[in-house]
């Protein structure tokens, strides 16, 4: 059982450590315990954190799985552990596997749960469907070629389902337009917009908006985690499509190519202050709903995928990390309900999940569950 057990640390120190699946990885990231208690420092805790959710550049392509135990009684070390054993093999090259733990996981265990994690509630104008939506484990295999992630993501399955879980959902996803600008990776929506600039330039300030830290009342083996948010969000790009360009901007609060409404250039900050009654950029635009205090943004990372299921069934995979989620995420939807663009979008599916930490403490945890 031990040797077990060393066996599963390695494969997750790897998966989720930084990347490549591979023993130079797991030699520098397998280590036991948080980062902070066997040395090293915090800013490189942060860091490595920041890559698994995709700092630098998210890959171009995503395959996501979710999934329950067939056991719901199992302890859910075991079932986890029995997993990770399992994924062994899936990923390699550049294609890595990434997990989430859902708050179902954790029903009946005694392991703590990270405080604020809990199903995914239902928002204004939310159809979800369950069929669709939370689940015990999602796991996140991406890479920037399609062809692997989709392989790394069939092999994710049948492990699986030899390990003792059925598959709940999944979707995958891609990053048209995937670049890097001034520190922020950006990719362009079915919209026709990019996104990605309201995000953090540094690794460091994605850290500071996404990782959870010490004395937020967390259990100890979720600090330096993070909480992830998913929501399938479709999009009617045929409606969409018949505005014209200056409108949909108006929708959004900015250009499509990201210049702000009122001649402010990309990369500085717009005055809303100056424009009250929402002359130039309309007061129930996306971006002056999301974040109206310009000072002030919301702590939240976003890393948003596209989908297309053909047949029109195309729009993104909204996901972001935040440390809070009342303060990132739910704070945000709120203020979001009744948005110039809620009638061209209807959220389906997603869930909350909670990304572990790197290294491998929350197996432990788990396991001893
Ligand atoms: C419904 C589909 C959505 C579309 C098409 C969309 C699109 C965009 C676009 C084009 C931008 C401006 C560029 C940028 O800063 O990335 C943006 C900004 C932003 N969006 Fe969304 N978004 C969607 C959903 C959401 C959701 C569900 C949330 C969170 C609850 C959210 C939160 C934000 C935030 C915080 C910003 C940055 C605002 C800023 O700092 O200026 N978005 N979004």
């Amino acid at each position: 059982m031990v040797e077990m057990r060393r066996r599963s640390l390695v494969v997750l120190g790897s998966a989720i450590g930084l990347g490549v699946v591979g023993a130079g990885v797991v030699a520098v990231f397998g280590g036991r315990g948080p980062a902070e208690a066997d040395g090293r420092s915090r800013a490189g805790a942060d860091t490595r954190m920041a890559r698994v959710l995709g700092a630098k550049q998210p890959e171009r392509f995503v395959g996501i799985v979710v999934l329950d135990r067939r056991l719901r009684g199992r302890g859910v070390g075991g079932s986890v552990e029995a997993l990770v054993e399992e994924s062994r093999a899936v990923g390699g090259g550049d294609t890595v596997v990434r997990f989430g733990l859902g708050a179902s996981l954790f029903e009946g265990a005694e392991v703590q749960s990270p405080r604020q994690l809990k199903v995914m509630p239902s928002f204004a104008g939310d159809l979800l469907d369950p069929a669709q939506s939370h689940g015990d484990l999602l796991v996140r295999v991406a890479g920037e070629d399609a062809g692997q992630v989709r392989k790394a993501v069939a092999r994710v399955k049948a492990v699986a389902n030899q390990a003792g879980w059925t598959v709940r959902w999944g979707i995958d996803g891609f990053r048209a337009e995937n670049r890097v600008e001034g520190g922020r990776g950006l990719a362009r929506n079915p919209f026709h917009f990019t996104e990605g600039f309201g995000n953090p330039e540094t690794e460091q300030e994605v850290a500071d908006r996404a990782v959870v830290r010490e004395g937020q009342g967390e259990p100890d083996w979720a600090v330096g985690g993070s909480y992830h948010v998913v929501r399938v969000i479709r999009f009617a790009t045929e409606l969409w499509d018949k505005d014209s360009v200056p409108e949909q901007e108006r929708i959004m609060g900015r250009r499509r190519d990201g210049k702000w409404l009122d001649g402010t250039p990309t990369a500085e900050q717009p005055n809303f202050a100056a424009d009250p009654k929402g002359r130039r950029t309309p007061l129930d635009s996306h971006v002056r709903l999301a974040a109206p205090d310009r000072r002030n943004p919301p702590p939240l990372v976003r890393r948003s995928y596209s989908y297309d299921r053909g047949y029109g069934d195309t729009g993104i995979v909204f996901s972001c990390f935040q440390r809070d989620l009342a303060k990132g995420f739910e704070a945000v939807q709120k203020r979001l309900a009744g948005e110039a663009l809620a009638k061209y979008v209807l959220t389906t599916g997603g869930g909350y999940f909670f990304v572990p930490p790197p290294g491998d403490a929350w197996v432990d945890a788990l396991a001893l569950a």
